[in-house]
């Protein structure tokens, strides 16, 4: 059991201390019992396609080599020589059977093993342990439709029970091919605030997007020829969607349509009928795998607790005020090959791209909401996430453990009451898992 249980927010009130976004001493306990325990995304199975790739990837700070080896196996490894620590990847990503360390020459297999030291026998005598001194492996690696994810602890949970419902939200974009999702990238940057708030922020904050973004979606929709929505008052009575905290801190906007409409879930493409036309092509495939009302009628998207956001993205942390944003493009396997070109360009101008007309807005409103807790006098007031508290309810067709208005903070504070969790937590003994509720039908598995 946990010794002393911290509070940072109040469930009540959906009060919040604002030093959880800018401590260091907080930040630095993140680093072991949020990244030191928690399944992560670290990267995809198209990023490294060939035997013999290698894709350099994060566990928090902690930097971790994914690799294929030449059977095709996946490896995640800390990237760190054995002998004095040193980083033996430098490269983003490659090809390479071996990877030799650029100090002494240590050299690894890219399945783990040591299998070069030199003066192994003149001056170390042959004593050094070479067997036991590979590449420092995660504890589990697991893939959920072609995305890996690893973690450090032994003893957490299968990355299905991790997951939970929100699988079912998620095989709607990710999971419903055959052959599955290819992804691009990513474009990477140092941002200037906290790495829970973007995630937060995706967990999934409706209710700024009428303000925050009113300018940029006027511009958007007009150069994407699509209409604008959830604009001005809008935002409160939209029919359909709604946030869902889908258990285990993994929050989400669904959106339900009415049947017989035609549900499209390639936001991003250009509204010109080829983005339609693919996803009406690839109907029956999606029904068969998902069930007719998963394929037909939802659509939507959000987080993964700790530290996925929208998309396939990620927010690395990297010091308490500081964060490393990625963000992949993603594109159907199947898709045309003009199509996929158009969402590479579409992308640019995207939620979640930083030369997109959305995130600029974003980026400022994060870097400030992080900086209220560094200063004693607006640390005292705190943060509100108070939205909504009392009317979370079960609503059907729409599983998960807390179902709300489309603008509403329970998807926030679902995660943000998952991270405490983990902050009070020695172990994945004290961390509870929500059970798997939805329906899940099709042949769609992870
Ligand atoms: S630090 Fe890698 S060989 Fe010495
Ligand atoms: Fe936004």
């Amino acid at each position: 059991m946990a010794t002393s249980v911290k509070q940072w927010m109040d469930k009540e009130t959906g009060m919040i201390n604002s030093s959880i976004f800018a401590d260091e001493q907080i930040y630095q306990q993140e680093l072991e019992k949020i990244f030191g325990r928690a399944w992560l995304f670290i990267g995809h199975v198209s990023l490294i396609p060939n035997p013999n790739d290698f894709f350099l990837t994060y566990m928090g700070e902690d930097p971790v080599i994914l690799t294929r080896d030449a059977k095709g196996e996946l490896h995640a490894f800390l990237n760190m020589c054995r002998h004095r620590g040193n980083r033996i990847v430098r490269a983003d990503d490659g090809n390479a059977k071996n990877f030799m360390c650029a100090y002494h020459g240590w050299t690894y297999s890219n399945d783990g093993r040591l299998v070069s030291v030199p003066g192994l026998q003149e001056a170390y005598y042959g004593e050094l342990d070479v067997d036991n001194l590979g590449l420092v492996p995660v504890a589990h690696l697991e893939t959920y439709a072609g995305f890996v994810f690893a973690t450090w602890a032994e003893d957490a949970p299968s990355l299905k029970d991790y997951m939970g419902d929100v699988r079912y939200y998620l095989d709607i974009r990710y999971n419903s091919t055959d052959n599955g999702s290819q992804l691009q990238g990513p474009v990477k940057w140092m941002a200037p605030f906290n790495w829970k708030v973007p995630v937060e922020n995706a967990s999934h904050d409706m209710y700024h997007v009428g303000v925050s973004h009113l300018s940029a979606s006027i511009v958007q929709a007009r150069f994407r020829n699509q209409p604008l929505r959830n604009r001005g008052e809008e935002r409160f009575s939209t029919p359909g969607q709604r946030q869902v905290h889908a258990g285990n801190g993994h929050s989400l906007t669904a959106n339900v349509r009415e049947e017989g409409t035609f549900r499209r879930v390639l936001q991003g493409a250009t509204n010109d009928g080829r983005a339609e036309a693919y996803e009406k092509s690839m109907l029956d495939e999606a029904i068969r795998r998902l069930g007719h009302y998963r394929a037909t009628r939802i659509s939507g998207g959000g987080s993964l607790f700790p530290n996925k956001w929208l998309g396939p993205n990620l927010a690395f942390p990297r010091g308490p005020l500081k964060t490393e944003m990625w963000v992949f493009n993603m594109t159907d396997v199947d898709m045309p090959q003009d199509l996929k070109d158009d969402i590479r360009l579409r992308q640019l101008t995207s939620a979640s791209h930083p030369a997109g007309l959305l995130l600029q807005d974003d980026m400022d409103n994060w870097r400030s909401v992080t900086d209220s807790g560094r200063t004693p006098m607006t640390r005292r007031w705190g943060q509100r996430l108070s939205m909504g508290i009392g009317h979370e309810e079960s609503v059907p067709g729409y599983p998960g453990l807390e179902v709300a208005a489309a603008c509403s903070e329970a998807g926030q504070r679902g995660y943000i009451a998952r991270w405490e969790e983990f902050m009070n937590a020695e172990s994945w003994a004290d961390i509870h898992i929500d059970p798997i509720t939805a329906p899940f039908e099709g042949t769609a598995t992870m």
